[in-house]
C-alpha cells in the first residue's frame, strides 16, 4: 500500500491537527518536511514525524522554493496566504490539501482551480463539516430518498455570541478586507453544505445582513477601551469581558493560544503572557469598540435548479451550533448538529421517527464533530483515486460554492438578485 508524502505550510492550530491526525495513520501518510515561522509549533510537528533539520522552514517561500518533495503540500496558513503557496505548489505538480476558504477573492479562487485542472494536479478543500458523522448522515438520508424529493430547505449557522466575539470581533477575521466577509470565512462551509446536500446547481442568491450589535454605539457609557484598564461599569456581567474569557478562564486553551499568537515562547501561554496580550492586541479590546467590519447577522435566499428553495441563516446570537430542516415530498427532516439524533417525520404514516447520529471513537474523533478524522481518512482515497464516498469537496466544486458565497455578498452590498449563471461565466465557470 502506498505511504503518501506530505509537507505542512503552517502549523498553527489547524496544520498541527492535520499533523498529529496523519501521524495516527502512518501506513497511509508520512509527514516529511514542514514550513512555519513559530519555533515552537514547527518544532512539534518535526518531532512527531522525525523531520530532520534541513526538512524544517522558516516560510512557505523556502519550502517551495525547492524542488517538490512529496506527494501533497497541506496548505493551512490564514486566509491571505493560500493564494500565493497554493498557485506556487500547484505550479510545482503538488497536489493539496487547502484550508478554507480556498482565497481571499472570486478571481483568487478562480484562479487555484483553473490553474489545479490545467496542472492536472488534485486538490482537496477542507469542507470539513462534510465528513461529521452528522452531515454525513443527513445527506445519506436525503440520498436515500427517506423525505422524498427535497423542496425546501432551512439551514443556521448560529455561530455563538462569545466564538463571534473571539474570531470575528476581536480576532484573526474581524475585518472583511483583511481577511473575507463572513460568509466566506465562516459560512463557506454552510453554502457548500447546502448545495451538497441538494446535488443540484443553485441559480439565484440574495443576501440582507449587517453589523448591528458590536459597534460602538453599543458601548456602555464610560467603558475603556480595553477591558484590562478597569472602570468599566459592566465589567462584572459583561460576558465579553475579556479578563474572564482569556485570563481568568485557564482551560480554554483555543482562546489563551489565539491572543498570545507572536506573545507566547511556548504553545502553552503564561498567564503574563496572556496579560501583555490583553494590554497590546486586538484581543484586549471592548467588544463594543473593535477594529470589527464583519456582520454580525445576515441571511441568504438561494433558488436552486427545479425551483428549489434554501434559506441561509448566520447569527451570533446564541449559544452556538448549526440546525437545519429540510422539506421533502414525503417528510421533513429536522436535526441539530451538537444533538445526538435526527428527527423524520414522514407522511405516509404520519410519525415521528427519531434516528441516532452515529458516534465515532471519541479518542480519534475531535475536532468539527468528527470532521477532521473524516477528511483525512476520505483524502487517502482521494489521493489514490479509488475514492468510492460522496463527501469529497474538490477544487471546482468548492471553488463554484464560494463564488456562489461572493455573489450572496455581491447582491448583500447592492440590494440585489444574483443570477449564479452569468456570475459563474465571469469567472469562466460553467453552472451545471
Ligand atoms: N476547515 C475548517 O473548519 C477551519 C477551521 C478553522 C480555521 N480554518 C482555516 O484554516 C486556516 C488556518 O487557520 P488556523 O486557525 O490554523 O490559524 P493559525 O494562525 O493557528 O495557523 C496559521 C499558521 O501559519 C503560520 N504562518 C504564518 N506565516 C507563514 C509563512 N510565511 N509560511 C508558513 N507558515 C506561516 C503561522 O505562524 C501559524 O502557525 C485559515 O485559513 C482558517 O480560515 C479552517
Amino acid at each position: 500500500m502506498k505511504i503518501y508524502s506530505a509537507i505542512i505550510i503552517g502549523a498553527g492550530n489547524r496544520g498541527s491537527k492535520y499533523s498529529e491526525l496523519m501521524g495516527k495513520c502512518p501506513d497511509k501518510f508520512k509527514v516529511v518536511a514542514v514550513a512555519e515561522p513559530v519555533k515552537g509549533r514547527r518544532e512539534s510537528v518535526a518531532q512527531l514525524h522525525n523531520i530532520p533539520n534541513e526538512m524544517c522552514f522558516n516560510s512557505w517561500v523556502d519550502i517551495l522554493n525547492k524542488p517538490k518533495m512529496a506527494d501533497f503540500a497541506v496548505i493551512s496558513t490564514l486566509d491571505d496566504m493560500h493564494y500565493e503557496p497554493a498557485m506556487k505548489a500547484i505550479e510545482l505538480g503538488y497536489n493539496i490539501l487547502l484550508e478554507k476558504p480556498v482565497a481571499q477573492t472570486a478571481q483568487e479562487c478562480a484562479d487555484i482551480a483553473l490553474a489545479a485542472k490545467a496542472k492536472g494536479v488534485k486538490v482537496l478543500v477542507c469542507h470539513v463539516l462534510r465528513y461529521s458523522p452528522f452531515f454525513k448522515q443527513v445527506k445519506q438520508l436525503l440520498m436515500d430518498g427517506i423525505i422524498g424529493a427535497v423542496m425546501s430547505v432551512v439551514h443556521v449557522e448560529a455561530v455563538g455570541n462569545v466564538h463571534q466575539s473571539h474570531s470575528y470581533v476581536r480576532g484573526n477575521w474581524h475585518s472583511a478586507a483583511e481577511t473575507t466577509p463572513m460568509l466566506l470565512a465562516k459560512s463557506c462551509h454552510d453554502i457548500d453544505i447546502i448545495q451538497w446536500l441538494l446535488d443540484k446547481p443553485c441559480k439565484k442568491v440574495q443576501s440582507f445582513g449587517r453589523l448591528s450589535y458590536f459597534r460602538s454605539e453599543n458601548a456602555p457609557k464610560g467603558a475603556p477601551i480595553r477591558c484590562i484598564d478597569g472602570g468599566c461599569p459592566i465589567e462584572e456581567t459583561c460576558p465579553y469581558n475579556c479578563k474572564k474569557l482569556y485570563y481568568d478562564d485557564k482551560k480554554n486553551t483555543w482562546f489563551r493560544g489565539a491572543c498570545t499568537k507572536g506573545i507566547a515562547k511556548t504553545d502553552i501561554p503564561t498567564d503574563d503572557e496572556v496579560m501583555t496580550a490583553l494590554q497590546t492586541t486586538d484581543y484586549g479590546l471592548c467588544v463594543y469598540q473593535a477594529n470589527n467590519d464583519v456582520v454580525d447577522h445576515q441571511v441568504v435566499n438561494m433558488e436552486f435548479a427545479d425551483g428549489i428553495t434554501a434559506s441561509f441563516t448566520m447569527n451570533a446570537f446564541n449559544q452556538g451550533g448549526r440546525y437545519i430542516r429540510i422539506f421533502g415530498t414525503k417528510g421533513e427532516l429536522t436535526a441539530y448538529a451538537r444533538g445526538s439524533e435526527i428527527l423524520v417525520y414522514t407522511f405516509e404514516d404520519r410519525k415521528q421517527h427519531t434516528i441516532p447520529i452515529a458516534s465515532m471513537d471519541e479518542s480519534i474523533v475531535s475536532g468539527h464533530g468528527g470532521g477532521d478524522y473524516g477528511i483525512v481518512k476520505e483524502l487517502y482515497e482521494y489521493l489514490s483515486d479509488t475514492y468510492t464516498g460522496f463527501c469529497a469537496a474538490d477544487i471546482d466544486i468548492s471553488v463554484k460554492n464560494h463564488l456562489i458565497g461572493f455573489a450572496a455578498e455581491k447582491a448583500r452590498a447592492l440590494s440585489t438578485v444574483e443570477d449564479i449563471d452569468a456570475f459563474f461565466s465571469e469567472y469562466g465557470f460553467v453552472n451545471e
